[in-house]
């Protein structure tokens, strides 16, 4: 007999049913569930497969005129129905990636307040100081939360200071742990921290939904983010804490004051660490070369060049360079030229990356005076790489490593196409958001899209599976060497250094793999190793099916 008619079916009925989004089915309940939940009438008379009703969920997302009208029916799908969300997600992670996560979130997060339709999330604001513990109790299941993702909305992607509206950011990356990394929707908590916002416009704009004053900042600010973080110790004791789109004068405190405290990471810093040197790695087995013989040039020198920075550094420090060796490989340009021990403006995180040189304020210049084999971007800036730019790269370096990693699309340093024009087809190219495949020289040149979403979904479900109690560098050192080795030689050939995105579910196995034999090995895990370790992995990981109507 079909499980959906096996019991009485106490709980929610008829027409509340069907608008319970983790238990409706839709057009799925069969005839016999139908009668017994009294929901004749209230559907139309076809009886659906799961199967049929992603297909028309597929076929009206590509019929919606724009990719915010996608971003848009999808949340709305999201209200209606976790499995069929998860399910559609799942199944079209290429074409649905992009929609839900960047580029478009990072319009969908501009124009927040516009196309809002129900909250989704948990609001906290600098007036509730006091009380958050109340508010986090507010959350259904609040126990079984397992992953929250936070931000405070200081800078959205290369987007800057997005207050409220950066609420986005949060619900698509916890998308992604339910799709990629299998964590269950209902373990899932995205937050916004609210203490205002200083883009004056966004403040102006009559259908802003945060508080309508500048930032908290200093001892209020500090206070306010030390109350979350005991809060939920106490109220979700069991979940890992991932610090997202905070802007750098508060990311890399916020990490040096938890990290020793509680499970967490920030994934601008140590997610895009691992993401980055990945891309290093899968690029030597395109050119040969050795990781030690590498030049890297950051430009930008923030929270996604300095993790990938410190990644590489103590990759290069693990095949026996010195510290200050592998340091000595690593150049930094930000804002205000290239990162010099002369500079008296330095942060410390800036300051341990800078080298004697005489200033230099011109991409170009420093592009020539240092030759790298390996140029990143991370400032934001869109068009930075310039065909001067680039051709100065191709003439130091047989195959440069480009990487043009701010999002979205509208912040990338240069497009696919451009990368490919301005290097003679020579360089290796991946970007933060999407470019199609180029057509050169009869060959089809297929970027890879350097994106932290290949390592935060197979971290968190790695500290999961094991337990951990802390999250280590070692864990993203690991997460690296197992997404570079995920690449395929057919990805490989084809120009990807990153593998497609339809893969994205097994690369998040493969990292967990990795993390978890590091909590175990570091004696930080809290559970035991299960001899089969994958297969416990796989079993853990939510499956958006239906689940039986049984029990209520
Ligand atoms: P951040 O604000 O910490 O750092 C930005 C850096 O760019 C600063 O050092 C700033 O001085 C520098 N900068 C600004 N204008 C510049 C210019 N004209 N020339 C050179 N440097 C300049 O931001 P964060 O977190 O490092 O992010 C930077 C970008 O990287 C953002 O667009 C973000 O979306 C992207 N990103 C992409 C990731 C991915 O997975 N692809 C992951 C993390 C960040």
């Amino acid at each position: 007999m079909d499980p959906q008619h096996a019991s009485a079916l106490p709980g929610p009925s008829g027409a509340s049913l069907l608008r319970d989004a983790s238990r409706s089915r839709g057009t799925a309940f069969s005839a016999e569930a139908r009668e017994a939940l009294g929901l004749q009438g209230l559907l139309p008379p076809a009886v659906e497969t799961i199967e049929q009703q992603v297909a028309r969920v597929m076929d009206n997302l590509r019929r919606q005129a724009t990719d915010l009208d996608r971003y848009v029916y999808l949340a709305a799908l999201h209200e209606r129905s976790d499995v069929l969300f998860y399910r559609t997600v799942q199944q079209h992670l290429g074409e649905t990636l992009p929609l839900i996560y960047t580029p478009t979130v990072g319009l969908a997060c501009q124009m927040y307040g516009r196309i809002f339709q129900s909250p989704r999330g948990l609001y906290i604001t600098a007036q509730d100081r006091g009380r958050i513990r109340q508010l986090l109790r507010h959350w259904p299941l609040h126990r079984q939360v397992r992953v929250i993702v936070v931000t405070d909305g200081s800078r959205i992607l290369g987007l800057g200071d997005l207050g409220a509206n950066g609420m986005g950011i949060p619900i698509g990356k916890l998308d992604l742990y339910t799709a990629c990394g299998g964590i269950p929707p209902q373990a899932c908590l995205p937050v916004l921290i609210d203490v205002g916002t200083d883009n004056a416009a966004l403040r102006e704009d009559p259908f802003y939904l945060g508080l309508r004053q500048p930032r908290i900042t200093g001892d209020a600010y500090q206070a306010l983010l030390d109350e979350f973080v005991t809060a939920t110790q106490e109220v979700c004791p069991d979940a890992l804490l991932q610090f997202e789109d905070f802007s750098n004068r508060h990311a890399f405190d916020l990490l040096q004051r938890y990290r020793q405290q509680l499970c967490c990471f920030n994934d601008d810093i140590q997610g895009t660490g691992a993401m980055g040197l990945a891309g290093v790695y899968a690029a030597l087995r395109l050119t040969g070369g050795r990781l030690t013989d590498q030049r890297l040039l950051f430009v930008g020198a923030g929270e996604a060049a300095l993790g990938i920075a410190s990644m590489v550094t103590a990759a290069m420090q693990a095949q026996g360079l010195s510290e200050d060796q592998a340091r000595s490989r690593c150049w930094l340009v930000d804002s205000k030229g290239l990162v010099i021990a002369a500079r008296a403006d330095l942060s410390d995180e800036k300051r341990v990356f800078a080298q004697a040189h005489a200033p230099l304020t011109d991409l170009h210049a420093v592009v020539a005076a240092l030759r790298p084999s390996v140029l990143v971007g991370a400032s934001g800036v869109p068009q930075l790489f310039t065909q001067a730019v680039l051709s100065e790269l191709a003439h130091g370096q047989p195959r440069p490593l480009v990487l043009a990693l701010s999002n979205p699309t509208s912040r990338s340093e240069c497009t696919a196409q451009q990368a490919y024009d301005w290097t003679n087809g020579e360089a290796i190219f991946a970007s933060g958001s999407p470019f199609p495949p180029v057509a050169r020289d009869g060959r089809t040149l297929t970027p890879g899209q350097a994106n932290n979403a290949y390592v935060f979904p197979g971290v968190g479900l790695g500290i999961l599976v094991s337990g951990a109690a802390r999250v280590s560098d070692a864990m993203f050192f690991a997460a690296a060497q197992a997404l570079a080795a995920r690449v395929t030689e057919c990805e490989l050939a084809s120009g990807r250094i990153f593998p497609c995105q339809s893969r994205l579910r097994e690369v998040a196995v493969a990292v967990a793999e990795s993390v978890a034999e590091v909590a175990f090995a570091q004696g930080l895990a809290r559970h035991d190793r299960p001899a089969d370790l994958a297969a416990a992995i796989r079993a853990t990981m939510y499956a958006p099916d239906y689940p039986p109507l049984t029990g209520g």
